[in-house]
């Protein structure tokens, strides 16, 4: 099976010719399936266009949301539209529209192989100690002059109130449990839009980046795909630094387009090759 992987390509901050450049390039390898791990546009109709582009490039396309994906501008909040609504409710519309295996709602077994995936949530589990950020700077999401937009943005409410973020990253972890549970198949692919294993992540110096590494992953994500014999390939986003590692039995792949201002200078073109990785399992 072709499985191309890619993931981050933000089309609300890069602009719809990134998604022509990428039906191209994904059509152009002519996968079995697509996946598309998350953090495609933070506006609905975007995200539809975006799906709808991308569906005839490839035989099936699976899908998990990025946390981009689930923010509520504060009007959509007001009137009830939160992080949950997004995730269970909306984008698993706009996915039946356009023909796309909305994972967050489900497993679904394409020729023999299972496909399971969530958002997931960061944890802190990835943040780096050595900082010595205060525990509430974590809980925040502020330091040194930077925000986390996520505390902004994404809001998960329960009975009227935000649910603490590690409420979150529970409930959609124990979500990949039980579909990693209920799916039948011989060989699994995982996917989240939270970075799964530490070596994923890129080390940069700067304070501000290393504070961000706290919102990066969630290590029980990698730790319980890793644990299933089935799980062959593995697949996140939410980092924008590639890579491609083996991690005992399993592939870990990290594909993502980015912001344009990180493809250093690169046209679209190239940008969007980059961003895409083709796996034979
Ligand atoms: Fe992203
Ligand atoms: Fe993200």
């Amino acid at each position: 099976m072709r499985i191309a992987v890619t993931s981050d390509i933000h089309v609300d901050k890069n602009g719809p010719g990134v998604l022509r450049a990428l039906a191209s390039r994904v059509a152009e390898l002519q996968p079995d399936v697509l996946v598309l791990a998350g953090d495609v546009a933070t506006p609905l109709p975007t995200l539809l266009e975006a799906l709808l582009s991308l569906r005839p490039c490839a035989r099936e396309m699976v899908f998990v949301a990025g946390n981009h994906d689930v923010w509520s501008h504060p009007l959509s909040l007001a009137q009830g539209v939160d992080a949950w609504t997004r995730l269970d409710r909306l984008i698993p519309a706009l996915c039946q529209e356009a023909g796309v295996h909305d994972l967050d709602t489900g497993p679904v077994v394409i020729d023999g192989v299972g496909f399971v995936g969530t958002l997931g949530w960061w944890d802190l589990s990835m943040r780096d100690e050595a900082l010595g950020a205060p525990e509430d700077a974590y809980q925040r999401g502020e330091f040194g002059g930077l925000r986390w937009m996520d505390h902004v943005f994404a809001r998960f409410r329960r009975e009227g109130e935000d649910m603490p973020y590690a409420q979150v990253a529970v409930e959609l972890r124990e979500r990949l449990r039980a579909q990693l549970q209920a799916v039948n198949a011989d060989r699994v692919v995982g996917v989240t839009h939270m970075v799964q294993f530490p070596s994923q992540l890129a080390y940069k110096s700067h304070p501000g980046w290393r504070f961000c590494q706290g919102f990066i992953g969630h290590r029980s994500l990698g730790e319980m795909l890793a644990a299933d014999e089935r799980v062959v390939l593995s697949a996140c986003g939410h980092t924008h630094s590639p890579s491609d590692q083996q991690i005992g039995r399993l592939r870990a792949v990290c594909s993502p387009l980015g912001y344009r201002g990180e493809w250093l200078g690169r046209p679209d073109v190239q940008a969007v090759e980059r961003a895409v990785s083709l796996v034979e399992i």
